[in-house]
């Protein structure tokens, strides 16, 4: 079977194909015929080396990837041949909150990754894929949809009526955008792009905000709140964003705190956090029981991912490529 694997030389063109054995099924664990894959912003900075932690040349990259159950090990009792599965993006954080030792077995980053044409897995480090998605759109939930989805209600609680605020039009904040309508938010979509923030007000957003044509949203949020704030951020910036995100929230309202667009240290008013009683939570993708009742949720609201373009495996690097140019809006996916 065919795989891709990292190479010695960091960068966007080390992702490299090669020809292995078909992995050997144990105890507990199930064989996967992978039908699809999709990226996230980590993907690309686990090539270029520039993510958390030491790079490791061969290393098989992505943790999201969806597929049919191909074959069932001893003591499998949850999953039958023909199952249709999506990968979770923690190997072993199955429920609770997540710690040291769950964190460490993070797919495609800590340990091997899903880009093969199959894969072996442990039974209880995948899920059911929602029944009304396609491989495509599933395998884009694992790590952007569920990383939105424990940002939005579990960490951060929110309520129909609240005012939410996304940043850019990228796999988590398109799925926040998605999710956020669902129950009953009004969305405010920051991006550099005129035509990606018509994109997302098809989606549903109810406004939106150019942060290159207005470098201060912040106050273009607090004016869209008549000067009260929103009531939950979700802060994929870093660097740039959250100082600003912290005017433009509420006071007594939340932040969840999801990425580093721009950059990892941050300078902000601590003033802030206790002066207007901001919650900030700290947000690291998710467990397997939370993912399966975000599946719950899609198939009842009967959601579906945005794909912004898909490549075939052949072309897998392509797709990284595509993902360093941000021209997409949603998610980017390769099929097989
Ligand atoms: N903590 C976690 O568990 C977790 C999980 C998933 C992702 N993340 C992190 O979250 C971030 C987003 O990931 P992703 O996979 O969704 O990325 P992505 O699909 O590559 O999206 C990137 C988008 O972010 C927007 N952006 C860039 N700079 C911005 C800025 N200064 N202000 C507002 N928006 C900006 C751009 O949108 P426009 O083109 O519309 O401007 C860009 O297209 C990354 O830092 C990633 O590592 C963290």
């Amino acid at each position: 079977m065919k795989r891709y694997l990292l190479g010695e030389t960091p960068g966007i063109d080390s992702w490299q194909m090669e020809d292995v054995p078909a992995p050997v099924l144990g105890a507990g664990e199930v064989r996967v015929e992978m039908r699809a894959w999709s990226l996230n912003h980590r993907d690309l900075m686990v090539a270029e080396g520039t993510y958390g932690g030491k790079r490791q040349p061969g290393l098989v990259p992505l943790s999201d990837g969806s597929g049919v159950v191909a074959e069932v090990g001893s003591g499998v009792t949850e999953l039958q041949v023909g199952d249709r599965v999506a990968t979770c993006f923690f190997r072993d954080w199955h429920e609770g909150d997540l710690t040291a030792l769950k964190a460490k077995a993070a797919r495609g980053g800590a340990i091997d990754g899903i880009l093969s044409e199959q894969i072996v897995a442990p039974a209880n480090s995948l899920v059911k894929a929602p029944s009304n998605l396609s491989f495509a759109e599933a395998a884009t939930l694992p790590c952007a949809a569920l990383t939105a989805w424990n940002a939005l209600f579990d960490a951060s609680q929110l309520k129909a009526g609240e005012t939410v605020l996304v940043q850019g039009t990228g796999g988590v904040s398109i799925f926040a955008l998605q999710l956020a309508k669902v129950a009953g938010a009004r969305v405010i979509v920051t991006s550099s792009s005129d035509a990606k923030l018509s994109h997302a007000a098809d989606l549903g957003a109810d406004e939106g905000i150019n942060y290159r044509d207005n470098p201060d949203w912040e106050r273009a949020a607090f004016d869209l709140t008549r000067g009260i704030g929103v009531d939950l951020v979700l802060e994929v910036g870093g660097t740039d964003t959250l100082p600003r995100s912290m005017k433009a929230v509420r006071h007594a309202g939340r932040i969840s705190i999801i990425g580093v667009l721009t950059g990892g240290q941050v300078q902000f008013p601590v003033g802030y956090v206790f002066s207007k009683n901001i919650r900030m939570t700290g947000i690291y993708v998710g467990s397997r029981s939370q993912f399966m009742a975000m599946n719950r949720a899609i198939e009842q609201a009967d959601l579906h991912p945005v794909i912004d373009r898909e490549f075939a495996f052949a072309s897998a690097p392509l797709a990284l490529k595509y993902m360093q140019a941000a021209e997409h809006v949603g998610k980017i996916v390769i099929v097989r």
